[in-house]
C-alpha cells in the first residue's frame, strides 16, 4: 500500500538519495527534484537498484517558482516535503555568501510558499549541529542555546530554522520538523550509493577514504592541541542510513498527526564523541587498510568538541542511532572501493 507521495528535494544528493531508498523500503511514492549542482543522474539508478522501484525525477532548481509550481500541478498528491537540496561546503560559503544566501534561502522561501496552494501537510529540514557553535554544556541538546555563526553556510541554517519557525506561528496549516544532523557518514551497505564530494574533500571521512585509496598522498590532522583527552577535535558520526530511517519516522509522524508541537526540534546523533584520532584508528580496525597522516595546524573556524544528546529522538520518535562505527566506516571504504571499480575514482 502506497503511504503517500514525499517530494524530496535534493534527492540525488548524499543524504536525499539514502533517505528515498529508506522512504520507498517504507512504501512512500517518491518525487525527487534536484538540479545536479553537486550530484549526477546515475544516483537515481543506483537507487532502483536498491529498491528494485525508480523514484520519480525533476532535473529542476528549487529556487525556481515556475518550475517547482509545475511539479506540484503535474504530481497533484504530494503530502509532505523533505527538503535537502542546499550548497553545503562551509569554505566555500565565506566565498561566495550571496550564492549560498540565494540558494538555501531562496529554495525554502518557495517551497514554504507554495505548500499551502496545494495542501502539502508538512515539511521536514535538513539543519546542522552547526546552530551550536561550541556548546557550553555536552552533550549538546536541542534547548542549548543558537551561537552566532561561524559561516554564511551555518547562517543559513539559523535563518532557515526561524523561517520555519515563524511561519508555523503565523497559523498556517501545515507542520514542519527541524532534524539536526551531526556528522553523517557511510555509505548504503549495497555500496550503490554513497558520498561523492566533488574536488578534494573537506570533510574528515571522504579525505580519508581517498588517502587510503592512494588518491590522496596523506591525511592533515587539523590539530593535536585542543582540549580534549587526544588533543584532536571531537564529533558525533552518524550513519546516514540511520540518518536516513529518522527521516521516514519524522514524516509518517507529521503526516499522521501524532506530534504535539506544529513544528519540532530533533538532534540526530549517536550521543558518542570520537576524536579525530580515534577515528582513524576505528577505520584501520574496521578495514585493515593503514593510512598515511600527519599532524598540523588547526583549521580555522573548528569547533573543539561537539556531541549530540539524541534522547528527544530516541524517546519521541522512537529512533537510535543503531549501526556501529566500525561497520559505518567499513561501508565508506566499500563505497570508495566500488568507485574505483567503477573507474569513477
Ligand atoms: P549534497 O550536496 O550531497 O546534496 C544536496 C543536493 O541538493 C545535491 O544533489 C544538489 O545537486 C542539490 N541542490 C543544491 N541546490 C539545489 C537547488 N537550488 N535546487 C535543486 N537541487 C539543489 O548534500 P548532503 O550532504 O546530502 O546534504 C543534504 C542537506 O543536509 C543539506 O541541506 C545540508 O546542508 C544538510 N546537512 C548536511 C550535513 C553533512 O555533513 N553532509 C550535515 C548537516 C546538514
Ligand atoms: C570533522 C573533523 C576536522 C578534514 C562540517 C560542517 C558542518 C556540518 C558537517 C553541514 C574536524 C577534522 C577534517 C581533514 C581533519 N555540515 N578534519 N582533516 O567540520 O565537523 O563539520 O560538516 O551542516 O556544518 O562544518 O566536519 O568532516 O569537515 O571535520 O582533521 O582533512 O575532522 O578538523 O575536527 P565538521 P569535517
Amino acid at each position: 500500500m502506497v503511504k503517500g507521495k514525499i517530494l524530496v528535494t535534493g534527492g540525488a544528493g548524499y543524504i536525499g538519495s539514502h533517505t528515498t531508498v529508506e522512504l520507498q523500503n517504507a512504501g512512500y511514492d517518491v518525487v525527487i527534484v534536484d538540479n545536479l549542482s553537486n550530484s549526477n543522474a546515475d544516483v537515481i539508478d543506483g537507487i532502483e537498484r536498491i529498491t528494485a522501484k525508480r523514484p520519480t525525477f525533476y532535473k529542476n532548481d528549487c529556487n525556481d517558482r515556475v518550475a517547482m509550481r509545475k511539479v506540484f500541478e503535474q504530481e497533484k498528491d504530494i503530502c509532505g516535503i523533505i527538503h535537502f537540496a542546499a550548497s553545503k561546503a562551509v569554505g566555500e560559503s565565506v566565498q561566495k555568501p550571496l550564492l549560498y544566501y540565494r540558494n538555501n534561502i531562496d529554495s525554502l522561501l518557495t517551497l514554504m510558499e507554495l505548500m499551502p496552494e496545494f495542501g502539502v501537510k508538512g515539511i521536514v529540514f535538513s539543519s546542522s549541529c552547526t546552530v551550536y557553535g561550541q556548546p557550553d554544556i555536552l552533550p549538546v541538546d536541542e534547548t542549548a542555546p543558537i551561537k552566532p555563526a561561524l559561516s554564511p553556510y551555518g547562517n543559513t541554517k539559523q535563518i532557515n530554522e526561524e523561517i520555519i519557525k515563524d511561519t508555523i506561528h503565523s497559523g498556517v496549516d501545515y507542520k514542519a520538523v527541524i532534524l539536526r544532523y551531526f556528522n553523517p557518514i557511510g555509505a548504503h551497505p549495497s555500496a550503490e550509493i554513497g558520498e561523492l564530494p566533488n574536488g578534494v574533500p573537506q570533510n574528515l571521512i571522504p579525505y580519508i577514504t581517498q588517502t587510503a585509496m592512494g588518491i590522496r598522498k596523506e591525511l592533515s590532522v587539523f590539530g593535536d592541541d585542543y582540549n580534549t583527552p587526544d588533543g584532536s577535535c571531537i564529533r558525533d558520526y552518524i550513519n546516514v542510513v540511520d540518518l536516513a530511517k529518522a527521516h521516514v519516522i519524522a514524516v509518517d509522524r507529521m503526516l499522521t498527526g501524532k506530534s504535539e508541537e506544529q513544528v519540532e526540534v530533533f538532534n540526530l546523533g549517536t550521543g558518542r564523541g570520537v576524536s579525530v584520532l580515534e577515528l582513524i584508528n576505528a577505520f584501520e580496525a574496521a578495514t585493515g587498510v593503514k593510512l598515511n597522516y600527519k599532524i598540523v595546524g588547526r583549521r580555522e573556524g573548528d569547533i573543539e568538541k561537539v556531541w549530540a544528546n539524541p534522547e528527544k529522538a530516541n524517546n519521541v520518535l522512537g529512533w537510535v542511532a543503531a549501526e556501529k562505527l566500525e561497520d559505518t566506516l567499513a561501508s565508506a571504504w566499500k563505497w570508495q572501493v566500488k568507485l574505483r571499480e567503477r573507474g569513477i575514482m
